[in-house]
């Protein structure tokens, strides 16, 4: 049996000072430990330079928030693959739902993207979910794989692996409403049987996250479920004190997933 890493990655959204930044990523430095669950940390862009000094040969790693599809060139506001990875990135957040409903991204968009990163060796954490309307509607299924589509088109199943899918609801991020550890449970084996469908081997191996409102409280519950393989958090990384219990929590998925 394959036993898939646990990863905690914190969203810091738009965030944060050098001050606070620091605290946060000294907390992190000095209570987390070194090689069980995997602790990234995003932040927004002006401050990867601060995360690249303060975290770099440590067990933490970082990542951007967005990313263009192009390496340079007149793209006003935008952040290139080499930007990121000349301040020790290794992961980028590509399709957030914030980015989604404002426009800035697409289905095809993030399929681009997801390519552009990998090419760059760089590890796309792809978000996709519905929105409220779409679960009431019971259409999470249809949303999910839609969302998935132009990253097979782009970069075919094998290439998958090279990154990590984010489940967020829309209708969870920031509105207080963790997503039920059963739904999460069922749409991240439903991903991953569709994407068994084409490759049994990517569907084993590739990591499947859930993001939406975890807290301290809610993280146990939805990391014992079988296809949860950790969480993107927005809000409890705000407060160095919740993210750690959230990382702790990992770090017991990860063990008892050896002992077993
Ligand atoms: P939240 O954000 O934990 O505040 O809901 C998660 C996210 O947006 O990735």
């Amino acid at each position: 049996m394959t036993i898939r890493p646990t990863w905690v990655i914190a969203n810091r959204k738009m965030h944060g000072n050098q001050a606070e930044n620091r605290q946060f990523l000294e907390a992190l430095l000095q209570h987390t430990s070194t090689h069980q669950a995997r602790c990234v940390v995003c932040p927004p862009h002006p401050y990867l330079h601060q995360a690249q000094s303060l975290l770099a040969g440590s067990h933490i790693a970082w990542g951007g928030q967005n990313m263009s599809r192009y390496a340079y060139g007149a793209y006003t506001g935008s952040v290139s693959p080499l930007m990121l990875k000349e301040f020790g990135c290794q992961y980028v957040m590509i399709g957030h739902s914030e980015r989604r409903q404002r426009g800035h991204d697409n289905d095809e968009s993030c399929g681009e993207r997801f390519e552009t990163a990998i090419q760059h060796g760089l590890t796309p954490i792809l978000c996709i979910g519905e929105t409220l309307q779409e679960y009431q509607r019971g259409e999470t299924d249809w949303v999910v794989a839609r969302q998935l589509q132009p990253v097979l088109n782009h970069v075919g199943v094998d290439a998958l692996a090279r990154g990590i899918i984010a489940y967020e609801p829309v209708w969870a991020i920031g509105s207080g409403i963790t997503a039920s550890p059963q739904h999460v449970q069922t749409i991240l084996a439903f991903i991953r049987g569709h994407i068994a469908l084409l490759q049994p081997s990517v569907a084993e191996t590739l990591c499947l996250l859930y993001g939406g409102s975890i807290t301290a409280q809610t993280a146990a519950d939805l990391f014992a479920m079988p296809d949860v393989d950790g969480g993107l958090i927005g809000k409890a990384c705000l407060d160095s004190g919740h993210f750690l219990e959230i990382c702790q929590m990992a770090e017991t998925r990860t063990r008892l997933a050896w002992a077993a």
